[in-house]
């Protein structure tokens, strides 16, 4: 799953290893016993940028390190649980959180809100207190409130920096980048979608104008893929039947995203990846957070791309956002500060 210049990346370190110190990569994930957790763990686990890997999950996740650990890659993994978190989070350059309640078939991401927003709130408040410079990498939904939730706690706390908190929205250019190359026939590896907006229904916004495969779909078959984009989870949540939402494709897209920024922070330049995160592009229209290109560095955000032109039908999917967007957001915000 990872790409030549991770492999590249890889054996720069393999060959540096002798004469000079390999990058450390801690990694730590909260909910990592959960269904995004266990098979994102086990990714990263074979991702051979990370070094150490801290799973932590208020029960389950020592179970789960000790079966990931006899994997033989050579990084260190350990399982922490309950009250154990200030030990997991130790060291941590990098923290993935998926903990939180999942969907059942018929509701949105914002009807998670009332239960994962304090999960969120919580964890904010220990990686404010354990590592507060790690890289925040944000799952848990709805990522459109979540991440303004973490961001609010690390205001209170004196922490925050807006560089280090992300909002993973891999999933939907991940879809957006198979959805679009089944219909077009191509390798999805071949076919890059660029998804800007948020990470909800209407929030999200694939730029199809701006790729080779997506200028000339139109008409019906247009909406149909823009809605499948968009409402993509809910596929899944349906095929799943309550049993829960997507896991597997989210573990992968979450291992994907945390080897793009490890790439960066080891120094590869124009590591881009779209990422929900605080942003100027739509401050103006009171949209203090939003998801683009964003060049990753190590210092985590080096530049926010904006979103380029727009074609008249994502000139409409933008106006649908925008004040979506802002309202989760303020919940968000409303929710830690009240
Ligand atoms: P799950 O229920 O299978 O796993 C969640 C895990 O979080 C459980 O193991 C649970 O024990 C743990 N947990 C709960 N409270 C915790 C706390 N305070 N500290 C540490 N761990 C805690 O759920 P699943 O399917 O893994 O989904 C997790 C979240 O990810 C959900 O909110 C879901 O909506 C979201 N999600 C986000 C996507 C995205 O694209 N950003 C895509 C799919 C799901």
């Amino acid at each position: 799953m990872f790409s030549k210049s991770v492999i590249r990346s890889s054996r720069v370190l393999a060959r540096g290893f002798a004469s000079t110190a390999r990058a450390e990569r801690n990694v730590a994930v909260l909910g990592a016993a959960g269904g995004i957790g266990q098979p994102m763990s086990l990714l990263l686990k074979t991702d051979p940028l990370v070094t150490k890997l801290s799973l932590y999950d208020v029960r389950g996740a020592p179970g789960v390190a000790a079966d990931i650990s006899h994997v033989n890659t050579h990084s260190e993994v350990k399982g922490f649980e309950k009250d154990d978190i200030g030990a997991a989070l130790k060291g941590a350059e990098i923290v993935v959180i998926p903990a939180g309640v999942p969907r059942k078939p018929g509701m949105t991401r914002d009807d998670l809100f009332n239960t994962n927003a304090s999960i969120v709130k919580s964890l904010a408040e220990a990686c404010a207190e354990h590592c507060p410079k790690a890289h925040i990498l944000i799952i848990s939904n709805p990522v459109n409130s979540t991440v303004p939730i973490f961001a609010e706690v690390y205001k209170q706390k004196g922490v925050f920096d807006e560089k280090r908190i992300f909002g993973v929205t891999t999933l939907d250019v991940v879809r957006a980048s198979r959805f679009l190359g089944e219909i077009k026939s191509k390798d999805p590896k071949d076919v890059k979608v660029t998804v800007v907006g948020g990470h909800s229904g209407v929030t999200i916004i694939p730029l199809l104008s701006q790729v080779e495969a997506g200028k000339d779909v139109s008409g019906q078959q247009y909406k149909d893929l823009v809605k499948r984009i968009q409402f993509g989870g809910d596929e899944v949540v349906q095929a799943k039947a309550g049993t829960g939402s997507a896991t597997l494709s989210m573990g992968f897209a979450g291992a994907r995203f945390t080897n793009s920024l490890i790439r960066a922070m080891n120094g590869e330049s124009n590591v881009v990846e779209p990422t929900f995160v605080l942003s100027p592009l739509y401050k103006d229209q009171g949209v203090s957070y939003f998801a683009s290109n964003v060049e990753l560095g190590p210092e985590g955000v080096k530049k926010i791309h904006p979103v380029g032109s727009l074609s008249a039908e994502e000139e409409e999917l933008m106006k649908a956002c925008l004040p979506e967007l802002k309202k989760n957001i303020e919940k968000g915000e409303q929710f830690v500060k009240a």
